[in-house]
């Protein structure tokens, strides 16, 4: 079957603390999504499952490019969805059919997000 999306290494973090007026914000950041890498087949069903915070809404904007990973290759289609710009980014999230079912499981003890 054939190849609908694949993600390779993909990296993002974000600063450590509360907002930009924050006092915790002391230049350090953490890792939210650290290195995942699947590949979903055109047909196929795939979910992201994790306990709360281990970076299921991280990655599904990053696919959608509404946030951009810090490190990765993202493909979709056959086409390296990191280089879509202006309008090809925006017809690509107008036709994005993909549902991501995002499905919080409390009885997981621990998430990595590498694992996902
Ligand atoms: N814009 C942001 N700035 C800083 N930290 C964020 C931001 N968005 C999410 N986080 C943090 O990144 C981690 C992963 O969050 P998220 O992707 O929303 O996880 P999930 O969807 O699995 O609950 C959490 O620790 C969350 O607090
Ligand atoms: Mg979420």
């Amino acid at each position: 079957m054939e190849t609908l999306l694949t993600a390779r290494d993909v990296r993002k973090t974000y600063h450590r603390g509360g907002g930009i007026f924050s006092q915790e914000t002391d230049g350090a950041r953490f890792t939210a999504v650290d290195g995942v890498s699947f590949s979903v087949l055109r047909g196929e069903t795939f979910a992201i499952v994790g306990e709360s915070g281990c970076g299921k809404t991280t990655l599904a904007r990053m696919l959608l490019r509404l946030i951009e990973p810090d490190a990765g290759e993202i493909d979709f289609e056959g086409r390296d969805l990191l280089a879509l710009r202006g309008g090809e980014l925006r017809s690509l999230r107008a036709a994005c059919k993909w549902s991501f079912r995002i499905l919080s499981l409390r009885s997981i003890p621990a998430c990595a997000s590498a694992k996902l």
